[in-house]
């Protein structure tokens, strides 16, 4: 989605807000803007990325700018659709994120306005300028007051040479507060080079930087004091390390943050699992049911968590997508609802979490961002502690959601007494061997390599597996299919023979999760039939499983874990398969196309 950074303050402000949109890019766009307060309002938009975009710029000064990168919702990709956009008089500027759901409406009532672009963003840019009277504060907050929908929004003025407005409802927007500079950005890793410290805005709030000072108000220009959180995240968490890819970097961060999904929750000694006091008293409760509500990877992160959850406590879990579970899921006042959001601002999980805690369900979020708007609707919250994840593809915030879902289900399990001390004690020394786990799968990156050599010019691909490796059949095919480009599918082993076997032909390319679990023989069976169907069978096998290789084309090896946590290594196989298929097709990996990191419109 959208980026936005706005900066006031005494660095050379062109290079400052190249820098930043760069660091944005990963959110997805199509093209990019910049507006700067010198002795007047300059604008400079393009189509495409950055670096282009950053060639063409003349030398600016200034200590006031705004920049954005857009991805397009209301017009088509233009030069003139991108951001900023400005008013009638060419002294307002402003960039914005999300959907003005009553543009249409206002541009009728805005008579005398000529509008260049298609965008609902310019209807904000003539509203401003409509209510300015001599105050940029009070016209933006007064024509936020007529836009219906969501916004995060970065307003800048010729007439306040000094200033920079910006307000939020339902799309992220957060102060970086520095030493005689501020900064405003949709996403932290626009100014994290420079500045730790943040203040998150809340929706319906307005805020007023200058170099200097920052003032936030409500909507009635009621001034409202707001403390600063010191984000822990280390600037080269947002750089490549010498990985060509973000991708290929996180995947291999793994070893590091499955350690710091753990840290400060599992005690070997003690031989306890603790969280936070509010999550903590979240879990004492009796649950009739646990409702689990996500999209895309985070959603298959939850049905592994389904997995985990009922065979460890007998509780059963519902996993809903959360875009069906806005309307159409079951509100049960006695289940607890987790909703799962590395980001924390996905539109979808937002909208079914407030929908769940309207009808009284006690309310849990998983996320990556301190400070996000999920976890300021729930009751509770846990961070994965991954640090910023640019790669559109999750990769590592969904091994890290997964460790915090099995910390829950050995909480809860614990509380309701179906395990005791002594058992715990195992699943944690377990846990704590899982980074020498993550490494030991991380090193057959050079194997799955080789192997994606034979097959990276499919068309189609099949991912199978039961139990919890059904989920993670349905996350490998999405990992795929987002940065490949190649048709992939999931599927419940059981379900081959119920349809999807009339896809396959000869040299057709299954992936086969197999554990060594209950249904080692029956998933034995189907790569059976799907080999007599003509298919090619690479399976991912326990490094112990010696009969594997009678039954499959090609074995690749996950490091022994107990089958609960086997998920852990297989799920970066998985990965690694994904990425090196796509880098073998030359994929823009990091930014697939069409798809943005955080998506923050419904
Ligand atoms: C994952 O690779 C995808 N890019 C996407 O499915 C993502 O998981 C989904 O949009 C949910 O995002 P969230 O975890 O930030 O809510």
């Amino acid at each position: 989605m959208c980026g936005i950074i706005g900066y006031a303050g005494n660095r050379d402000i062109k290079k400052l807000l190249v820098e930043s949109l760069k660091r944005l890019e990963y959110r997805g766009y199509d093209s990019v803007g910049i507006g700067i307060i010198s002795d007047k309002l300059n604008v400079f938009k393009e189509v495409g990325d950055v670096s282009n975009f950053e060639r063409k710029l003349p030398k600016l000064k200034g200590n006031i700018g705004i920049g954005h990168t857009r991805w397009a919702t209301h017009g088509e990709v233009s030069k003139l659709n991108a951001h900023p956009q400005i008013s009638c008089n060419n002294k307002i500027a402003v960039v914005h994120n999300g959907i003005v759901e009553n543009f249409k409406e206002l541009k009728e009532k805005l008579k005398g306005h000529k509008f260049e672009s298609q965008t609902d963003t310019e209807v904000i840019a003539h509203l401003i300028e409509e209510n300015y009277k001599g105050s940029l504060l009070e016209a933006v907050c007064l024509a936020i007051k007529k836009i219906k929908g969501s916004y995060s929004i970065v307003v800048i003025s010729e007439d306040e040479p000094d200033k920079i407005v910006g307000a939020r409802n339902e799309s992220p927007l957060i102060i970086g507060l520095g030493d005689g500079e501020n900064f405003l950005a949709s996403d932290i890793p626009a100014f994290l080079k420079y500045t730790k410290r943040v203040v998150y805005l809340n929706d319906e709030e307005i805020c007023l930087l200058k170099n200097d000072s920052i003032k936030i108000y409500d909507l009635n220009g009621n001034e409202k004091l707001k403390e600063e959180t010191i984000i822990n995240w280390d600037i080269k968490d947002a750089e490549k390390s010498g990985f060509p890819h973000y991708m290929l970097k996180e995947i291999h961060d793994q070893q590091d943050t499955i350690q710091r999904a753990l840290i400060g929750r599992i005690f070997e000694i003690e031989r306890e699992i603790k969280f936070e006091e509010i999550i903590e008293s979240l879990l004492t409760n009796r649950y009739n049911n646990i409702h689990i509500i996500a999209c895309g990877t985070s959603y298959y992160s939850g049905f592994v968590g389904k997995y985990l959850i009922e065979n460890l406590t007998g509780i059963p879990v519902y996993v809903d997508l959360a875009s069906e579970y806005r309307f159409y899921g079951i509100r049960d006042n006695s289940s607890l609802v987790i909703a799962i959001s590395q980001s924390g601002e996905t539109s979808d999980t937002l909208a079914a979490l407030k929908e769940a805690k309207k009808s009284g369900c006690n309310t849990l979020v998983i996320t990556n961002v301190i400070g996000s708007s999920a976890t300021r609707i729930a009751d509770g919250f846990i961070l994965t502690q991954s640090g910023p994840e640019i790669g559109v593809a999750a990769t590592k915030t969904f091994t890290s959601q997964i460790i915090v879902l099995f910390l829950l289900a050995l909480k809860i399990s614990f509380n309701l007494k179906n395990i005791g001390t002594q058992q715990l004690y195992e699943f944690i020394l377990q846990l704590k061997e899982l980074p020498r786990k993550a490494r030991a799968a991380l090193d057959q990156s050079a194997t799955i390599r080789e192997i994606s050599k034979d097959f990276f010019k499919e068309r189609s691909f099949l991912f199978i597996g039961r139990g919890i490796n059904y989920p993670l059949a349905l996350e490998g095919a999405l990992k795929l299919k987002e940065i490949s480009y190649i048709q992939a599918e999931g599927f419940a082993a059981g379900e081959l023979k119920h349809g999807p076997f009339a896809l396959l032909t000869k040299n057709f390319p299954v992936v086969v999760i197999v554990t060594k679990d209950i249904s080692y023989d029956k998933i034995l069976a189907n790569i059976g039939e799907a080999k007599a169907r003509g298919a090619k069978i690479i399976a991912i096998a326990d490094q112990n499983d010696t009969d594997i290789e009678k039954y499959a084309d090609i074995v690749i090896r996950y490091p022994s874990v107990s089958n609960m946590l086997a998920c852990i290594p297989i799920s970066i196989i998985l990965q690694l398969l994904a990425y090196h298929i796509a880098d073998l097709r030359n994929c823009s990996i990091d930014k697939p196309r069409n798809l943005a990191k955080s998506v923050t419109v419904e």
